[in-house]
C-alpha cells in the first residue's frame, strides 16, 4: 500500500485502509474503489489523503500499532467525554477506561510493534484522534519503562484525557490558524489548569492521572506552563505524555500544517532534549517509533531507490529495502531486497515519498 494525497487521488484506486469520520465511525471501508463523488466528498471533509492498494508493492503491509476496532471505539469514547464536559455535564469513566485497558492489552501482547504513521483522519477529528495517539505512544513508553498494569492504566488514562481542559477554551482560539495573540495564548494555556480541575472532581480518576492534564506542558528547565515547574517537580507520567504529545502533533497532518515524517520529528525532539523534553524519555521514544516506517520510499547513498518492507528490531535506521529503481533512476524489471543491517556501506540518505 502507499499513501496518496487527496490532490493526486484518482477514481479507480482501491482503499487499503478505512477512512474514519471525526466521531470514529467508518466513512469508507478498505477495499472500496474510489469514484469522483467519493473523492469530492473526502476533499470537502478536509481529509488530507488515503492509503491505496499499490500493485507495484505487493505484500507491503503497513503494520498497525493497535487494531482499527480499538482505535475507532477509543476515538468515539473520548469524543463522548469531551461532548459531556463541554456542555457542563459530569462524565462517566466506564467506556473511556475500557478503551485505555484495551489499548494497554494490545500493546503488552505485541511488544515489538512500533508506532506507525499517524492515521488518516479529518482535520475536525484532530483532537480526538490525537488524544488516542498520545495514549498509545505514552503506553508504549510506559511499557519500555517497565510499568505494571496499574501504572500503565493511570498513565494511559491521563494521556487520553490530557487535553480535556480544551473543552473550556473558545472554539475560535482553538482552531485559529497561525499565531495567537498574547491574550489568546494566555487563555489557551489555561487548558492545563481547567483539565486538572475537571479531572480532580471525578472520583473515578486517579489523582496521578489528573496531574497529567495539569503538567503536560511543563518543561524540564522550568520554561513550560502553567506553573513553570522544573524537572524535579514534574511527575513521571506528565514527562512521558509531553513527549508523546509533541511527537504526535509534529507527525500529524493538519489544516495549516503538513505532517512531518517520523525521522524529521525525532531529529527535532532530540535537538530539544533536556530543554523541552526529558532526556531518558526521548531515548525511549527511539525504541517505540520507526524512523523509516514500512511503506515509505527512500533513496540510498548509492542513489538507488526502494521501499521499506521490514524493520530490523536491533537497528531501526537500517531496515530491509526492496530496491525498485537503479542508480540512474531506471525502473528495475525485477525487484530485489537489501538488508541494510548487513550491507554496511549503504545507508538511507532521504525519504522520497
Ligand atoms: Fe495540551
Amino acid at each position: 500500500m502507499r499513501f496518496v494525497h487527496i490532490e493526486n487521488l484518482r477514481s479507480g484506486e482501491q482503499l487499503a485502509r478505512p477512512i474514519f469520520a471525526p466521531d470514529g465511525r467508518i466513512l469508507l471501508n478498505s477495499g472500496v474503489q474510489m469514484e469522483t463523488t467519493y473523492i469530492e466528498r473526502l476533499r470537502g471533509l478536509g481529509i488530507p489523503g488515503v492509503y491505496v492498494i499499490d500493485e507495484d508493492r505487493p505484500g507491503v503491509e503497513v503494520p498497525e500499532t493497535i487494531s482499527q476496532r480499538t482505535r475507532t471505539e477509543a476515538t468515539a469514547n473520548i469524543k463522548a467525554v469531551f461532548d459531556s464536559v463541554r456542555v457542563g455535564k459530569t462524565f462517566r469513566l466506564d467506556e473511556v477506561g475500557q478503551s485505555v485497558k484495551a489499548i494497554i492489552d494490545e500493546i503488552v501482547q505485541n511488544p515489538n510493534v512500533l508506532a506507525s504513521l499517524s492515521d488518516v483522519r479529518s482535520y475536525d477529528g484532530y483532537t480526538f484522534s490525537h488524544s488516542v495517539n498520545v495514549c498509545v505512544i505514552s503506553v508504549m513508553l510506559g511499557v519500555k519503562k517497565g510499568y505494571n498494569e496499574k501504572q500503565l492504566y493511570e498513565l494511559g488514562l491521563g494521556a487520553i484525557l490530557h487535553d480535556i481542559g480544551k473543552t473550556q477554551v473558545p472554539e475560535d482560539i482553538l482552531t485559529k490558524p497561525g499565531r495567537l495573540t498574547d491574550e489568546e495564548m494566555a487563555i489557551m494555556q489555561q487548558h492545563t489548569t481547567f483539565g486538572w480541575q475537571i479531572l480532580r472532581q471525578n472520583p473515578d480518576v486517579p489523582l496521578s492521572s489528573a496531574h497529567v492534564a495539569y503538567q503536560h506542558h511543563e518543561r524540564p528547565q522550568g520554561l513550560g506552563y502553567p506553573r513553570g515547574l522544573t524537572s524535579d517537580r514534574i511527575l513521571p507520567y506528565a514527562k512521558i505524555v509531553s513527549v508523546a504529545d509533541a511527537y504526535d502533533a509534529m507527525t500529524s497532518e493538519r489544516a495549516y500544517q503538513r505532517g512531518m515524517l517520523p525521522h524529521e520529528a525525532l531529529r527535532i525532539i532530540h535537538r530539544l532534549k533536556g530543554v523541552q523534553f526529558e532526556p531518558d524519555i526521548v531515548d525511549l521514544l527511539d525504541l517505540c517509533v520507526a524512523q523509516y516506517p514500512v511503506g515509505c520510499m527512500v533513496r540510498l547513498n548509492s542513489r538507488e531507490i526502494g521501499i521499506v518492507v521490514d524493520i530490523n528490531q536491533q537497528e531501526r535506521a537500517r531496515p530491509i529495502i526492496r530496491v525498485l529503481y537503479d542508480r540512474w533512476g531506471k525502473r528495475l524489471q525485477q525487484f530485489w531486497e537489501l538488508d541494510l543491517a548487513k550491507t554496511r556501506h549503504l545507508s538511507i540518505v532521504e525519504v522520497v515519498e
